[in-house]
């Protein structure tokens, strides 16, 4: 089994997302004694902006790690994102990443019926931070909706979110949406159905 941990967060240590995303993976490798994780830290090492030139695969190394984010994207059966709140939506850096496995052929398609999704199959676990609260249906939420959305369209049902919001409340209010968080950690292993 595969786990693909991206992390974009922009405050290092102190941030809630690294916590908590880390915390996580943590979980999956208990469980999981043959879990293979790779991690990619997109504020640290960011992937360029989609451009023109991105397109035109000018860059040869620009080209080679795009298609090896894809490939990694694709070998993965589960995928843990943390992803601040960043001015109502997602960071930029994790959106470059998003520009890199949202491709046409690859991971979604379309045909005379409409869009289908490619990339279903694997397990999503979203962690998620916010400095103010938003709960699950905010029409200002451009972050989990827009995530969802996303990955739905790639064809991944299977997505859980790890929330810690109201985080620049106060100090309180951060150690409890912590602990409120991590007291959501899903379980790696399902009871069979
Ligand atoms: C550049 C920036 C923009 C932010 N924009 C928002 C925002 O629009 N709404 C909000 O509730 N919090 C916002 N915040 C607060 C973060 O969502 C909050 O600090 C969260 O904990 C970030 O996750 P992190 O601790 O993993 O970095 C912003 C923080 C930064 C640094």
């Amino acid at each position: 089994m595969k786990l693909l941990h991206l992390d974009s967060s922009a405050l290092g240590a102190n941030s809630v997302t690294r916590e908590l995303s880390a915390a996580v993976v943590g979980r999956w490798q208990d469980a999981h004694a043959g879990l293979t994780v790779e991690y990619r830290d997109l504020d640290s090492n960011p992937i360029p902006h989609l451009t023109g030139r991105s397109l035109a695969q000018a860059d040869a190394a620009e080209a080679a790690d795009a298609a090896a984010v894809m490939q990694q994207f694709l070998d993965a059966d589960v995928v843990v994102i943390g992803t601040p709140f960043y001015n109502f939506g997602i960071p930029s850096t994790l959106k470059a990443w998003i520009d890199r496995i949202a491709v046409a052929g690859k991971t979604f398609k379309y045909d005379e019926n409409g869009p289908h999704g490619l990339a279903g199959g694997k397990r999503l676990i979203i962690v998620s931070g916010r400095g103010g609260i938003y709960g699950d249906a905010s029409p200002a939420d451009f972050q989990e909706t827009y995530l969802r959305h996303v990955f739905g369209f790639l064809g991944i049902t299977d997505i859980e979110i790890v929330r810690a919001e109201g985080v620049a409340y106060s100090e309180q209010h951060r150690t409890d949406a912590l602990a409120a968080a991590r007291a959501s950690i899903p379980q790696p292993l399902r009871e069979a159905a």
